[in-house]
């Protein structure tokens, strides 16, 4: 047993003294020691014809060899493999790689270019927050408190320190905001976002972009919103010959009212009409929600879908498109 003993013990040295500094290295470990033709192993066999009172105390030390040899081999694992990783990060030489660096959203770019065509009509852009108070976003827009647009089915309230809030339903706050801060003569857009609790459908998400256009003077009329809208279609989608139409329509802010539709030529719904935009005369109740006199003042405003524009300028037939987040589709408009 002498010789099982001194065995073990130039294993234990040999072992601890292993240097191991790449895969190669540690393999050669592997195989000397853990494998199964390895040293341990061999130990193992001898250890059988070990004698009754020195089997248990020899056991014990084989075991403690074998997960000695066993942890050394594990920690040095970790760390060759650690190593390469690393080396793969911080390897300035290799080529540079393909890449996207992304880029703006379609739908930003369609209110950027909405936008653009407004202030050189010579509108002003204005802003105001997506998360409003009742008053702006119903009451002062004429919109009392029966209303269906107000139901709890369309609109997104927000408990905000004991006090009611509204996801904004539409851009159209904007309008009292800017009125109640500025004397006429206004022209003013506001894009932005706005929030519906309603069913996704191709036309339809639970929030959108908007923007809101008041020109308030003395004396802008209904044939001013005409000409100035069609103006801006056949700037945006850069042609003269646009199949619109103004159809009479309701809103509570606004008298007369109309809805601009176009026509809509894209797949499944080909040969239909989509609704771009809500527009109309202001009523007088709203202008003198404005603080000012409806005897002396008029004016008109609109809002406009911009999903909805970016789906007839761009032909495509289902707006959740834009917020699958699918690259494939995003890619086509960078
Ligand atoms: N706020 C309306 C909506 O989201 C759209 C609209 C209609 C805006 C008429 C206006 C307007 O400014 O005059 O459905």
């Amino acid at each position: 047993m002498a010789n099982l003993l001194s065995g073990l013990k130039e294993i234990e040295s040999g072992i601890k003294e292993f240097m191991i500094g790449n895969r190669e290295e540690l393999e050669s470990f592997r195989l000397k020691y853990i494998s199964r033709n390895g040293l341990i192993i061999k130990l193992f066999d001898e250890l059988k014809s070990a004698s009754r009172e020195e089997k248990p105390m020899l056991g014990k030390h084989l075991n403690d060899l074998k997960k000695l040899a066993e942890g050394k081999f594990e920690s040095f694992k970790l760390q060759i493999e650690e190593s390469e990783i690393r080396k793969e990060v911080i390897d300035l030489t290799l080529p540079g790689r393909n890449f996207s660096a992304g880029s703006e959203h379609i739908i930003l770019q369609t209110l950027n270019e909405f936008v653009k065509i407004f202030r050189e009509i010579g509108f002003k852009v204005t802003n105001g927050p997506e998360l409003e108070d009742e008053f702006y976003n119903f009451d002062a827009l004429n919109t009392p408190e029966h209303h269906p647009s107000r139901d709890m089915q369309d609109t997104y309230y927000v408990m905000h320190n004991s006090k009611k809030y509204v996801l904004r339903t539409h851009t159209s706050p904007v309008q009292i905001r800017t009125m109640l801060q500025n004397k006429p003569p206004i022209r003013i857009i506001c894009p932005g976002k706005a929030f519906r609790n309603e069913t996704v459908t191709y036309k339809n998400y639970f929030m959108f972009h908007q923007v809101e256009g008041l020109w308030i003077d003395e004396d802008v009329s209904f044939a001013d919103l005409k000409g100035v809208y069609t103006d801006f279609l056949r700037r945006f989608f850069e042609t003269e010959e646009l199949e619109v139409r103004f159809r009479p329509s309701f809103f509570p802010f606004t008298e007369p009212s109309a809805e601009i539709d176009m026509a809509f030529g894209a797949g499944p719904n080909k040969g239909q009409w989509l609704e771009i935009s809500g527009a109309g005369q202001v009523h007088p109740a709203v202008i003198r929600n404005f603080g000012l006199d409806p005897e002396k003042y008029i004016g008109f405003a609109f809002g406009s879908g911009i999903e909805r524009l970016a789906m007839l300028r761009y032909g495509i037939h289902d707006l959740r498109l834009f917020y699958d987040g699918d690259l494939r589709f995003l890619q086509q408009f960078a």
